[in-house]
C-alpha cells in the first residue's frame, strides 16, 4: 500500500515537470515570433581562428583556404579585420620567384638546392605547353596511359609503345598512349637532345611537353599541368592510368578490370597500390626528406606514384580541388592531397606491384597475368613479359 502511494506521488511529479517543460518551450519560442523565418547569421565566426603554423607549406595552405573560404567569412563585414599573415599581399598563384621566402622559412638558407628551388616558384602552376596533342582523344578513349618520362628515355618510350602502351584498339577498346615531359635544359648539363625528340615527335605524335625543368621536385608540377591537358584536350576518355616510364602494366587486365566495374563504382574510382598512415620523412639522407619548417603533420593516404588508375570525370574533380592545395613537392602526396580535399581516399588494390614481386616470379610469365602493375622493369623485361600474356598458347590454369 505504501509502495503503491509512493510510486503515484513520483508520477504525478513527473508529470508536473514534464507539463513544466512542456509551457516553457512553448513560451521561449513564442518569444521569437517576429522573425519565424528568418536566417540567423552568427555575429562571430563559430569555428576556431587559425593559429599561423610555424611549417611552410602549412601556412600557404592556411592563406588558401583563407581565400577559398572568403564567402563565409564575410558573412558579415563587422567581423575583425583579418591578421597580416593570412592577408597575403602577393598572388598566390604567380610565376615570379618569391624572395620573402628566403627570410619566411627558418632554416632556408641550409636547405638542400632542390628546396630552395621548390620554395621560389611553389606558387607557379602554369607553364607554357611546347609540344601538344590536340587531336589524340578525338576517338573518346575508353583508357588514356598516361606516362611521366623524361627527354633522355628513349628507349623505355619505345619499349612502352612496342608492348603494354600500345595505342589502338585492345581486347575491343580504344588506348590512347601519351608521354608527359618537362624541358631537359642544358642548364642541368643534358646533352642537346631537342633534334631527337623532334624526330620522334614527328614519328609518333605522343609526346606532351611542357616548358619546365624535368626534376624530381617538379613532378607535381608535371601532375597538374596533366590534369589541366586532361580536361582541355582528354575530358571524354573513361579512365586514365597515370604511371612511371619504368613499370610494366599489364593493360589487358586492367581493361578486363574495368570493363566489368558497376556503374555507381566507375564514377569516382581511384585505385593503386595505397599508402596510409605515412607522413613526411626526417632523414635528410633519404630522397623523400622534408625538413620540419617546410611541412608538419601526416599525409593523407595516397596511391604511390609508379601508377594508379581513376576515372575521367574524377579527374576532373581533383584538377579543381588542386586549384585549393598548395604545390607539395612529392607528386603522389600531393594527389592524395587533393583527394582528401574532396572528401575521398584512394583504393587499395593487390594487382598494384610499386614495391615489386619476389625475385623468383620475375620470370614467371603466370605470376603477371593477374597483376596490373609490377615496378621497376627496364625496356627488354617490358617486351618479354607483354609477348609472354600475349601468347595464345599460355596457359595458366
Ligand atoms: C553584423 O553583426 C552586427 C552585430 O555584431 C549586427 O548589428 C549587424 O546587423 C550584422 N550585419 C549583418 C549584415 O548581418
Ligand atoms: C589586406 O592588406 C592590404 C594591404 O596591406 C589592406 O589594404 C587590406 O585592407 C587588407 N585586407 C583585409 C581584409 O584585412
Ligand atoms: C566491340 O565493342 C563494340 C562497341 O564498343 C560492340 O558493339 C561489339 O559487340 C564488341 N565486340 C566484341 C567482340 O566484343
Ligand atoms: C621547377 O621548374 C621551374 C621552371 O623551369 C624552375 O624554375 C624550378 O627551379 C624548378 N624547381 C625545381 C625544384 O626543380
Ligand atoms: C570480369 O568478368 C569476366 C566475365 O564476366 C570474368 O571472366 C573476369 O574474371 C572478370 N574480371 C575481373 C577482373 O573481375
Ligand atoms: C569545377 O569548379 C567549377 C568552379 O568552381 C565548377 O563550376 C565546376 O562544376 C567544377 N567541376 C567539377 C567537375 O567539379
Amino acid at each position: 500500500m505504501q509502495r503503491h502511494r509512493r510510486k503515484v506521488k513520483v508520477m504525478v511529479m513527473m508529470t508536473m515537470v514534464f507539463i513544466f517543460i512542456v509551457v516553457e518551450v512553448s513560451r521561449n519560442a513564442g518569444k521569437g515570433d517576429g522573425n519565424k523565418n528568418k536566417l540567423l547569421i552568427p555575429s562571430k565566426r563559430f569555428w576556431a581562428k587559425d593559429v599561423p603554423s610555424d611549417a611552410y607549406w602549412n601556412r600557404q595552405q592556411q592563406q588558401l583556404n583563407y581565400i577559398n573560404n572568403r564567402n563565409l567569412e564575410n558573412l558579415n563585414s563587422t567581423i575583425e579585420k583579418i591578421p597580416d599573415w593570412l592577408n597575403d599581399t602577393v598572388s598566390l598563384d604567380t610565376c615570379e620567384p618569391d624572395f620573402r621566402v628566403t627570410t619566411q622559412v627558418k632554416d632556408y638558407s641550409s636547405l638542400p638546392d632542390r628546396f630552395k628551388d621548390f620554395l621560389l616558384y611553389m606558387r607557379c602552376r602554369s607553364y607554357p605547353i611546347v609540344v601538344d596533342q590536340p587531336n589524340i582523344c578525338k576517338d573518346q578513349p575508353f583508357l588514356l596511359l598516361a606516362i611521366k618520362s623524361l627527354v633522355p628515355h628513349f628507349d623505355r618510350r619505345q619499349a612502352i609503345r612496342e608492348s603494354w602502351g600500345k595505342a589502338g584498339r585492345l581486347a575491343n577498346k580504344t588506348v590512347v598512349t601519351v608521354f608527359l615531359l618537362g624541358n631537359a635544359a642544358t642548364e642541368d648539363h643534358f646533352p642537346d637532345l631537342s633534334q631527337m625528340l623532334q624526330l620522334e615527335c614527328s614519328m609518333h605524335g605522343d609526346i606532351i611537353q611542357w616548358d619546365y625543368r624535368d626534376t624530381f621536385f617538379n613532378l607535381t608540377i608535371k601532375e597538374v599541368l596533366f590534369l589541366e591537358w586532361l580536361t582541355t584536350r582528354c575530358s571524354e576518355a573513361s579512365y586514365v592510368f597515370k604511371g612511371d616510364d619504368d613499370v610494366f602494366v599489364n593493360t589487358i587486365r586492367i581493361i578486363d578490370f574495368l570493363s566489368n566495374l558497376s556503374h555507381a563504382k566507375a564514377k569516382e574510382l581511384f585505385v593503386g597500390d595505397v599508402i596510409t598512415n605515412a607522413g613526411p620523412h626526417r632523414d635528410k639522407k633519404v630522397k623523400y626528406f622534408i625538413p620540419e619548417s617546410v611541412f608538419v603533420g601526416a599525409y593523407p593516404a595516397y596511391a604511390g606514384g609508379g601508377g594508379y588508375l581513376f576515372s575521367g570525370q574524377l579527374a576532373k574533380k581533383i584538377y579543381n580541388a588542386s586549384r585549393q592545395v598548395a604545390l607539395y613537392p612529392i607528386d603522389d602526396v600531393y594527389t592524395g592531397m587533393c583527394l582528401m580535399k574532396l572528401g575521398l581516399a584512394p583504393e587499395k588494390h593487390k594487382g598494384f606491384r610499386t614495391f615489386d614481386i619476389e625475385e623468383k616470379y620475375h620470370n614467371n610469365a603466370c605470376a603477371y597475368n593477374s597483376l596490373m602493375l609490377v615496378h621497376p622493369r627496364s625496356p627488354q623485361h617490358m617486351i618479354k613479359i607483354w609477348a609472354w600474356l600475349n601468347d595464345p598458347a599460355l596457359n595458366c590454369q
